[in-house]
């Protein structure tokens, strides 16, 4: 029999990172592909108390639970919130399976197929492949060391006819993904302005803002909002994830939103897994009660700013000008680009073969993309790994120079 798929199924793009994955178990690779976290920075004896304690208080946590999610996590993600400046009841958060989910929930609930989407480029990839199998139309808006260029996303919108307009725009303001930048106080103030202006959505995905390497701290565009607008009127739905401090394994994200949207995530979400697993919302929920958060954040602070030095410092050394990039100051991504006259794919195959896999550049864009980019993360990997790689790379970026001028 030959199975008829659903229009957006009938020939899919898998994401470009997982494809990557099988070269991850290849013996002595050295990976800054992923987006994993350090496992030496997981708190497993904290988790494994907490753990311990979801698991003995009464069996709860063994039945379904709501879909809005668990009462005592979501007090604590509120006072969690809090702490990053964005006062929301706890009634006001959603619960999801990884941020992740809620992501591909706002799709559902506020994207129709041809709608127009604002993504800032390059991109986390997650996001381009949801949009694309919902059948959206993607328009990309760029990002400077600042962040998204809002002077360009004005002009974009000011000259878009009224059809061409987005609903939503997809901006991962603090420490993003690919390119490690900060959206500035000043732009997120003008992209709320922006908002009101033209009546669009900001998705505010925020899962990297606490891995800071420095002590300066600003507000979410969502807490920016809410100083003009009640929650109800608040344009921007904020998400966040408990995978990049905590432990990507508890699947724990959530979103903040207005009541309206907040509603209709929910029932969305009872159609994709009626709850997220009560037993990693009652881990969670201990492990955030337990005190111990804040330590582990401060120890991932302080060791993937140490990883992404030293990366930065053996890019430097071992390439000079030969790449480009800035130093991210937080999260878990450098993002570079080499020179022109130089073939990716070529140095991409010649680094897997000495030993080295990043994410070529082109997985961040949805179309035209600039191939000469790559993203590295130095989350993972150790120091030592760190420089290894840095050295592999610069090896492949010389062999495939020296294919090329062979090949003149
Ligand atoms: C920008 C961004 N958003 C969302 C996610 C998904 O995170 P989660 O594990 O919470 O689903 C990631 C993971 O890499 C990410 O980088």
């Amino acid at each position: 029999m030959s199975i008829t798929f659903s229009q957006p199924f009938a020939e899919p793009k898998g994401s470009p990172i997982r494809e990557l994955f099988p070269y991850l178990s290849l013996p002595g690779m050295i990976s800054f592909a992923g987006g994993y976290p350090s496992p030496s920075l997981f708190d497993s004896e904290g988790l494994r108390d907490a753990a311990a304690e979801a698991l003995t208080a009464g069996g709860v946590a063994f039945q379904y639970g709501s879909t809005e999610g668990d009462v005592s996590l979501r007090e604590q993600l509120s006072a969690l919130m809090a702490h990053r400046g964005l006062d929301c009841p706890s009634g006001r958060i959603l619960v999801t399976t990884g941020s992740q989910q809620a992501f591909d929930i706002v799709v559902r609930v506020l994207m129709n197929r041809g709608d127009v989407a604002y993504v800032e480029t390059p991109a986390y990839p997650a996001t381009i492949q949801a949009l694309a199998l919902a059948g959206t139309r993607i328009v990309q808006v760029p990002v400077d060391s600042d962040g998204l260029n809002v002077a360009t996303l004005e002009e974009m919108l000011r000259a878009a006819c009224p059809k061409d307009r987005p609903k939503i725009l997809y901006t991962v303001p603090t420490f993003s993904n690919p390119c490690g930048t900060r959206l500035s106080l000043d732009r997120r103030e003008r992209l709320v302005q922006l908002a009101l202006e033209f009546e669009f959505v900001i998705v505010e995905d925020d899962p990297y803002s606490e891995l800071a390497f420095t002590d300066e701290r600003l507000l979410p565009i969502y807490a920016v909002a809410s100083r003009c607008v009640t929650p109800e009127q608040n344009p921007v739905v904020y998400l966040s994830s408990l995978s990049k401090t905590v432990a990507p394994a508890l699947r724990i994200g959530w979103m903040v939103a207005s009541p309206a949207v907040l509603r209709r995530s929910a029932i969305a979400k009872q159609t994709m897994d009626l709850c997220t697993s009560p037993v990693s919302q009652a881990i969670a929920a201990s492990y955030l009660a337990s005190g111990r958060y804040p330590a582990t954040v401060a120890s991932a602070c302080a060791e993937y700013g140490r990883r992404m030095s030293t990366m930065a410092t053996a890019l430097q050394s071992h390439l000079g000008n030969r790449v480009q990039f800035d130093k991210p100051t937080g999260g878990m991504f450098l993002w570079g680009r080499m020179g022109d006259g130089i073939d990716p794919t070529r140095v991409f195959k010649e680094a897997v073969d000495l030993g080295v896999v990043y994410v070529p550049g082109h997985a961040f864009y949805a179309s035209n993309p600039d191939a000469n980019t790559f993203r590295f993360s130095y989350a993972a990997p150790d120091c030592k790994q760190i420089e290894t790689g840095v050295a592999r790379f610069a090896e492949a970026l010389e062999k495939a120079g020296s294919a090329l001028a062979n090949s003149d």
